[in-house]
């Protein structure tokens, strides 16, 4: 008999629900964005994330069953992102998974978020040998980790401070290009010169495969402070769904110049690093996860890479989802790893 997990996602400003069976294959996944509520404020704004939860979460698992044409009966357990994340969205999930499993007499399993980012690149190739390095990138964390196996995992290097998509959020609201920040200054940077601006990045004390981006944010501030650029950001700010073409029009070459040398900046740091961690780990694969393995500047500066093979999860699923989130679940279900009724949202929770 296969198995059938729902899983549940509400970290962030993402409200997910999705079937998957036997930990493969995806029956559905269905994600409500809140991107509408948050964008005019140029990021999530934790109040309103667990209202959109509270709204969404219902009809977003009916769909999810549906898509999958199950019913809540045929489920084997449910799966619920218990951390890290915002502590009110986590927990619209976590209660609404709680009730649904004390209701349908089935376990409870509670998956790590940043898990799910590194499943999520099994999904898609899963025959990878370990150990491997994850590199984890999304708008909260920058994390590289060693993959000994499914499930056990030692943290080799962190961000200090900014996550990498939190320096593209922050530098786009910066320049008026609107949250969220990646997908457009990955659009915009092809147009520019990558070597056009050169930052000094601060050398790293301490462990050397640990990040900082916000020497690098405080750079694209102190360089757009020496320009007048008052006018291009407000004209930017005014635009509503603006096309790839309108985006040029509104962004002079030193502008382009200074998001391609941005990207190039940020993708030379993420390589770098996980170049140097792969060689001390002796992993020839690194699992690339997280809203910012969506980039296409990384994707294909990781092919260039010599004696490493990079795999990235489908587009679907680099940013936040549920299917990562049930597919996590299955080997924990195996291993009849379930949570209690006592499952607590936990926002800081650490995966290593
Ligand atoms: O994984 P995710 O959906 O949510 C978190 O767990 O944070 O990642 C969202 C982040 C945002 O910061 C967004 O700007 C970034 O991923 N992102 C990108 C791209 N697409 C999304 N960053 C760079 N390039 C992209 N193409
Ligand atoms: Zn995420």
């Amino acid at each position: 008999m296969q198995t059938l997990i729902l899983g549940i996602e509400s970290s962030c400003d993402e409200t997910a629900a999705a079937v998957v069976e036997d930990g493969a294959r995806i029956c559905s996944s269905v994600v409500a964005s809140q991107l509408d509520t948050h964008a005019k404020y140029g990021g999530v704004v934790p109040e309103l994330a667990s209202r959109e939860h509270l709204r969404a979460i219902v009809p977003v698992v009916r769909q999810a069953l549906e898509g999958a044409a199950a019913r809540l009966e045929d489920l084997s357990a449910i799966a619920v992102t218990e951390g890290p994340g915002l502590v009110g969205s986590l927990l619209v999930g976590v209660t609404y998974a709680k009730a649904l499993c004390f209701a349908l007499e089935i376990p409870l399993i509670a998956v790590n978020h940043v898990e799910g980012h590194i499943i999520s690149v099994l999904l898609k190739n899963p025959g990878i040998q370990f150990p491997a390095l994850a590199l984890i990138v999304s708008g909260g964390h920058t994390h590289l980790f060693e993959v000994r196996r499914i499930g056990e995992y030692r943290l080799l290097g962190k961000t200090r401070d900014d996550a990498a998509g939190e320096a593209y959020d922050k530098v786009a609201k910066l320049l008026g290009f609107g949250y969220p920040g990646g997908p457009i200054i990955d659009r915009l940077a092809p147009y520019g010169n990558p070597r056009a601006v050169k930052f000094t990045l601060a050398k790293m004390k301490g462990n050397e495969l640990d990040f900082s981006f916000s020497g690098l944010k405080t750079a694209v501030l102190r360089w757009t402070q020496e320009r007048d650029l008052s006018a291009e950001i407000a004209r930017r700010k005014e635009m509503k769904h603006p096309t790839l073409e309108e985006w040029l029009t509104a962004t002079p070459k030193p502008t382009l110049d200074l998001l391609a040398s941005f990207q190039r900046t940020v993708i030379e740091e993420l390589l770098r690093r996980a170049m140097a961690s792969a060689e001390q780990i002796g992993a020839e694969s690194v699992l690339v996860g997280g809203g910012v393995a969506s980039n296409a500047g990384l994707r294909n500066a990781a092919k260039e890479q010599i004696g490493l093979r990079f795999y990235f999860p489908s587009a679907r699923l680099a940013t936040d989802n549920a299917a990562m989130i049930a597919a996590a679940a299955f080997p924990k279900f195996e291993k009849r790893e379930f949570a209690g009724f006592g499952l607590k949202a936990q926002a800081s929770l650490v995966l290593a």
